[in-house]
């Protein structure tokens, strides 16, 4: 345990369990304050628990949200700021986009998105929108998305994104893993050079966790169970994941997809700024970051 972080915040999404509670905990060691985001009340609670135990020191507050709604994610956006605002320093070091889901089955949210899409992708990118003022007033802050391999399978539609008209939801998933280091690249243009905020896509490895699990058929359950038998542990994806966000050396480094804190070759559609460009145009739009109605974007 040390304290070489002490004085810096980050906010883990998705840190209730698997890769975005063993980067908490990771955060907590080195002393860092971490406000971690989770759907459950209960889970919240108990890890919050957890990690106070770890390091009683280390302020960790842990926020519910289900991100899958956008109301949700502006509302535990207003919370976090607020939070950092009632700190007197109202800067947030890094943010960890890590919550994600896959369904087997097509669902749609009670906001009428297609579940992967909202949580996967947009999530991350309403979420960074709203913290970018906090961020920006860290000397150097992060954003690191959790992407996959998957995003090797992905190809965005264009004119059927959420893949309403012939769902699959592996393609589903890679797309939105596709679509995080698409956000990455455009986010990181957009900044331009000299920004405080530098933002990676990180591909955490076959890692043995729950996701495929949870709330799909057993079948796929099954399947999910053998493929992560050949995984990492969580622990050690997690170290690679907190290097972005937290190592200083890679401030400056222009690498958009890491895996295990290494460079690594992203697929040719992930880096083509032309899809950048449009999925982050499109999100705007379903985010009703633009001024319209999200519901006519796609
Ligand atoms: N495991 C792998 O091999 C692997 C490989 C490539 C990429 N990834 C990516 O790694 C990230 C973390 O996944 P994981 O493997 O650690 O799985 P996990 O253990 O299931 O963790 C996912 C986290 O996201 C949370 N979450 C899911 N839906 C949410 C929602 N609607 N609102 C708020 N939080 C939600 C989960 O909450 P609960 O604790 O309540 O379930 C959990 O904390 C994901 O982005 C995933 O796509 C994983």
């Amino acid at each position: 345990m040390d304290n070489e972080l002490h004085n810096h915040t980050y906010v883990v999404t998705g840190a209730t369990s698997g890769i975005g509670l063993a980067a908490a905990e990771i955060l907590v060691r080195r002393g860092a304050g971490v406000i971690g985001v989770g759907r459950s009340a209960e889970r919240c609670k108990a890890v919050e628990a957890h990690l106070h135990h770890i390091h009683p020191d280390a302020p960790v507050h842990y926020l519910v949200a289900d991100l899958s709604l956008q109301k949700n994610i502006h509302q535990v956006a207003d919370e976090i700021l607020n939070q950092l605002a009632g700190t007197g320093k109202p800067v947030l070091d890094g943010l960890l986009n890590n919550a994600g889901t896959f369904t087997y089955w097509m669902i749609l949210t009670a906001e009428g998105i297609e579940m992967q899409w909202a949580v996967n992708h947009l999530a991350p990118f309403l979420l960074t929108h709203r913290l970018i003022p906090a961020l920006q007033a860290a000397p150097l802050a992060r954003v690191v998305t959790v992407s996959s391999g998957s995003h090797r399978h992905g190809w965005i539609n264009w004119n059927d994104p959420q893949l309403r008209r012939c769902y699959n939801g592996l393609r589903a998933y890679g797309n939105t893993k596709l679509a995080n280091i698409l956000f990455t690249l455009e986010f990181n243009r957009r900044l331009g050079t000299g920004s405080a905020i530098r933002a990676f896509a990180a591909n955490p490895g076959l890692v043995k966790t729950d996701i495929g699990m949870k709330g799909n058929p057993a079948i796929a359950g099954l399947v999910w169970k053998l493929r992560r038998s050949g995984g990492i542990p969580a622990e050690e994806s997690a170290r690679g994941i907190v290097y972005l966000l937290t190592e200083p050396s890679i401030q400056e480094s222009t690498e958009v997809y890491w895996k295990h804190g290494i460079p690594q070759h992203a697929s040719r559609r992930a880096l083509d700024p032309a899809a950048a460009t449009r999925l982050w145009v499109l999100s705007e739009k379903m985010c009703g970051l633009d001024g319209g109605n999200r519901h006519d974007a796609a």
